[in-house]
């Protein structure tokens, strides 16, 4: 699979697509990440991508030309082509997992106020948020979507760490440790050192599910949660998981 990645800030990917998981993917082949600069694609002189917009108003908009000529020589037809935009749909991993069956794609990233819609209504067909917050580009974004696409590309990461995700699917992960046993008068919780495998399951599948009470409740109400979560759940609401609600502003 090869994603086309069509920027205005081609260097931002640099240090990014050589590093981790995502460079050992792309070194074995399983992966291929093309990064197009647009103003390649823009024929005056001064290689001029961006202009006031229509109708009055701050900020500036990218002109639409550069962008449809280099989608003419980049993208293959019927290719999906995704315009990073936070006017887009939300990204979630079923997103990711849409874009991971194999086929290639074009991620279009926006700067300034935006793209000419011109271009979004020939060539886009999908628009694309990575949350809700704002951006100055979509390049970060387009990090964000290749770096979760990549990894559930068969053979990127061990299909163990991707069963082990859909185990906890819907639910937030549970607590890790690692060596040393006991930290500055920490220690790992005993289950965790009793090699008792089902005992482990439990231990870990509560404390998701106390997590998930606690930061994101709205998840609980997906209808992805196990019977054995939901009940895990039920319990916790209904006892308070004492932590209380938190929020960080
Ligand atoms: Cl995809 N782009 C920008 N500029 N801001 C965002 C975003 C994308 N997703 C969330 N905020």
């Amino acid at each position: 699979m090869t994603v086309t990645i069509l920027t205005l800030f081609p260097g931002l990917f640099r240090g990014y697509l050589e590093s981790s998981i995502l460079a050992r993917a792309i070194s074995r082949g399983l992966v291929g990440v093309k990064v197009v600069d647009i103003r390649d694609f823009a024929v005056d002189k001064h290689h001029v991508c961006d202009d006031a917009a229509y109708g009055g108003g701050p900020g500036m908009v990218m002109k639409p030309e550069p962008i449809a000529a280099a989608l003419e020589a980049t993208t293959a037809p019927g290719a999906r082509v995704v315009y990073l935009t936070p006017a887009g749909r939300l990204f979630t991993q079923r997103t990711a997992h849409g874009l991971a069956q194999g086929r290639d794609f074009t991620l279009l990233c926006g700067r300034y106020e935006g793209i000419d819609q011109r271009v979004i209504d020939s060539f886009v067909t999908d628009e694309i948020s990575i949350g809700d917050y704002v951006l100055s580009g979509g390049e970060t974004a387009a990090m964000v979507v290749v770096d979760s696409v990549a990894r559930l590309v068969p053979g990127v990461i061990t299909g163990e760490s991707l069963k082990e995700e859909s185990f906890s699917e819907g639910l937030l992960e549970y607590p890790h440790y690692t060596r040393p046993e006991e930290f500055r008068g920490m220690r790992v919780p005993e289950v965790l050192l009793s090699g008792h495998h089902e005992k482990i399951r439990q231990w870990r599948l509560l404390k998701s599910v106390e997590k998930t009470v606690r930061y994101r409740p709205e998840l609980l109400d997906s209808g992805d949660l196990s019977a054995e979560a939901r009940d895990l759940a039920g319990q916790i609401r209904k006892e308070g998981d004492g932590h209380g609600r938190d929020e960080v502003t």
